[in-house]
């Protein structure tokens, strides 16, 4: 794969990687992956995969790692990510976070997204998407310009039926089981191996504080 600028967001369900990783796309020319809208798109377009797909994401279990690198593998190659890619949804495991060693593929900066469940448990309640774009809003947090509709679009904004709170603990248990691991990866990884600096975010803390504390982070590390 020809070199690009990497980001990886790490952090669990509701930290906010969906809303930064937005929030890169819209102020950097780097573009965003995000491997649930991709699976949401499989899932449109109506195959016996896109079928078992729906399911596993209504219940907010992981979809394997196959279908995962698959639809990574295809992504990738488009040509909307020459500038550089913002992982947002993967690696989910640790399997997943060896692609990028299999492949070569640098992380130039993973991004951990640091919360406490409680706060995320709470958080999801509140959260509302426009689920063909993948904006992302909250009801108090970051509301729409208008009430339940889309500040681009103008279309209804619906409710995730994974956001509904015992979906949303269990798949807390999973990021803890299967996904916090990658962080230990990480730090073994970096500066030897494909990850290159790894920042940590106070994903609690107020959109605001969280966009200005990446944006100094990443601008010390470019400094140095
Ligand atoms: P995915 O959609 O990626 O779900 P997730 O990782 O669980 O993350 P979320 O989208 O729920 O949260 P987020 O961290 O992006 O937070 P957000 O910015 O929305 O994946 C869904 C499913 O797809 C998985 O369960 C699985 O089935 C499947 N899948 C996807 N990738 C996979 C993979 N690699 N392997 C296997 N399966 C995979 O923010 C949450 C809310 O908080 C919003 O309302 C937002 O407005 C608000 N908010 C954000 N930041 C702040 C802040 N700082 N302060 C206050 N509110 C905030």
């Amino acid at each position: 794969m020809e070199k690009t600028f990497n980001i990886v967001l790490l952090g669990p369900p509701g930290a906010g990687k969906g809303t930064l990783a937005l929030e890169i796309e819209a102020q950097t020319p780097m573009s965003v992956l995000t491997t649930s809208n991709a699976l949401r798109a499989e899932v449109k377009a109506g195959s016996t995969l896109g079928d078992e797909i729906s399911d596993l994401m209504a219940k907010g279990k992981f979809v394997s790692d196959d279908v995962i690198f698959k639809v990574i593998e295809e992504s990738i190659q488009s040509d909307q990510f020459q500038e550089g890619i913002v992982f947002d949804g993967f690696p989910r495991t640790l399997a997943q976070a060896e692609f990028f060693t299999k492949h070569d593929i640098q992380i130039d900066i993973l991004v951990l997204l640091e919360i406490e469940d409680d706060v995320i448990i709470d958080r999801m309640q509140g959260r509302r998407v426009h689920i063909p774009s993948g904006r992302v809003y909250h009801v108090q947090n970051r509301p729409p310009k208008k009430e339940g509709v889309d500040d681009v679009t103008g279309e209804q904004l619906s409710v995730r039926e994974d956001d509904q709170p015992e979906v949303v603990k269990s798949r807390l248990e999973d990021y803890h089981r299967l996904t916090k691991p990658i962080i230990a990866w990480a730090e073994e990884q970096y500066q030897s191996g494909v990850v290159k600096n790894i920042i940590k975010l106070d994903g609690a803390q107020d959109f605001e504080s969280v966009w200005r504390s990446f944006v100094m982070q990443v601008a010390a590390l470019t400094d140095e």
